[in-house]
């Protein structure tokens, strides 16, 4: 397994569109483990592969992420997942290894019933709610380019992004 590299914002890359992923063989696994591996490290509780430069339709999540002892945690991986249903809305705090030091009140559908594929190909559906639902559609938004700062009203938005530019660009 090998650690990968984080992208984070303003880094082109995240606006990019991940594309569907055709060929379920042992790199797409290995990448996969490897995302898991990342997010570990860096303490995330889901990311997308995205974020890590590749413009791929898969996503890794594990709520159970911060568990010292790995046999508590429950890591999922989506290929290709989409979202056939929403309902209800709450409103939580969402933070991305994506964009650092920076957290902020999202609104999203309370549930979701999710399709997508597993990593031998064969086509899956879930429904999730509460923070597992949440997280899904935070990091399906980074398969279309979106990141979490990007659903702010444009004001709050513009101001947010200047600075977390600005910052960028001082720790460059
Ligand atoms: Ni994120």
């Amino acid at each position: 397994m090998a650690l990968l590299t984080v992208h984070s914002f303003p880094d082109p890359v995240l606006k990019q569109k991940a594309l569907p992923v055709k060929e379920f063989d042992e790199k797409l696994a290995e990448l996969a483990d490897n995302m898991l591996e990342t997010m570990y490290e860096e303490r995330g509780i889901g990311l997308a592969a995205v974020q890590v430069g590749v413009l791929k339709q898969l996503v890794v999540v594990d709520l159970k992420s911060g568990e010292e002892d790995i046999s508590l945690r429950e890591p999922r991986v989506f290929v290709n997942p989409h979202i056939v249903e929403r309902s209800g809305e709450t409103i939580s705090e969402e933070g991305c290894l994506s964009v650092i030091e920076y957290r902020a009140e999202i609104k999203r559908a309370e549930s979701i019933k999710l399709e997508f594929q597993d990593l031998q190909g064969e086509p899956r559906t879930m429904e999730a709610e509460g923070l597992l639902s949440i997280c899904i559609q935070h990091e399906l938004d980074h398969l279309q380019g979106i990141l979490f700062i990007d659903h702010l009203p444009i004001l709050k938005q513009k101001m947010v992004k200047k600075r977390l530019a600005k910052l960028a660009r001082e720790a460059a």
